[in-house]
């Protein structure tokens, strides 16, 4: 078995002001994740708002420093006390996916060059490969290389763009795919291609997709395990099922009932 993903008491504080008036807020609390499988998983993360979920994926991006504890990845110590990989080889294991698709490309840039770069400086492959790479992952998330080569961020809708940043993520095949927060830019109506295209993408490319979501009805239709943080911590961890069909936790309980016919609709799709 694969030790897919695993924190270790992990705590994140952040300081706001300086001394004698600083405050420090805990992001993260302690936080316990064991995942363990030999297949792939998609586990989703869900909480309010300030529950510490970005904060989270922002460790184990790598883009913030734990105060305290340490998580692994494919049984990699990435973040905290332990050896770390470089940074080419821990690109070729995490892929973020940002919230606003917008963002993640400059106006003034071709779509096709950032999936040529990465193409060519994390993967390192020569011209012709790259091109053949980005044909593939293209056509894995339904669009086509000669639709999206010379175009600028402003001819495609939201959903292409996150479309083509879950594209550029899947360059370097990594193990595990950090998505905050995916479809909330995404017009309603599309927000289901996107998360359709994780399930499919799981299969696929044998990769793991961390879902980090205030969402829960999509959060239960792909996950196969659920984290569930209020205030920085944990306050549910399981198998999706379990945790839909037995919440443990007054707080789970409370989210869930704040969506009363999720349970009917989830038990619905799952039994399809
Ligand atoms: N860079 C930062 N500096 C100070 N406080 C922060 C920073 N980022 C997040 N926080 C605080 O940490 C807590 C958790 O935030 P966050 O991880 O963004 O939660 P979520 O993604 O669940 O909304 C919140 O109280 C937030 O205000
Ligand atoms: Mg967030």
């Amino acid at each position: 078995m694969k030790t897919i993903l695993k924190t270790e008491h992990l705590n994140k504080t952040y300081r706001l002001g300086s001394f004698p008036r600083n405050v420090d807020i805990q992001a993260l609390k302690d936080v316990n994740i064991t995942i363990e499988s030999d297949e792939p998983v998609i586990v989703s993360v869900v909480g309010e708002s300030g529950s510490g979920k970005t904060t989270l994926a922002k460790v184990i991006l790598r883009l913030v420093e734990p105060t305290a504890g340490k998580a692994i990845i494919y049984d990699q110590p990435i973040a905290g006390e332990g050896a770390k990989p470089a940074r080419a080889d821990f690109l070729s294991m995490v892929q973020p996916i940002f919230q606003n698709p917008f963002e993640a490309f400059s106006r003034y840039r071709t779509i096709d060059s950032y999936l040529y770069e990465t193409a060519t400086r994390v993967k390192r492959l020569n011209k012709a490969r790259a091109i053949e790479a980005m044909e593939e992952v293209l056509s894995s998330v339904g669009l086509e290389y000669k639709d999206v080569r010379g175009k600028y961020p402003n001819q495609f809708s939201g959903g292409e763009l996150q479309r083509i940043s879950v594209a550029r993520a899947l360059i370097p095949n990594p193990n595990i795919l950090v998505a905050d927060e995916p479809v909330s830019m995404i017009d309603a109506s599309r927000r289901m291609i996107i998360i359709n295209l994780f399930r499919s993408l799981k299969q696929e490319y044998q990769t793991s997709i961390l879902y980090i979501t205030h969402d829960l009805a999509t959060a239960y239709y792909i996950s196969d395990y659920i984290v569930v943080m209020n205030k920085g911590s944990i306050v549910e961890f399981g198998k999706a099922r379990q945790v839909l069909s037995d919440p443990q936790h007054a707080y789970t309980r409370l989210l869930l009932s704040s969506i009363p016919t999720l349970k009917q609709k989830w038990e619905r799709v799952r039994n399809d």
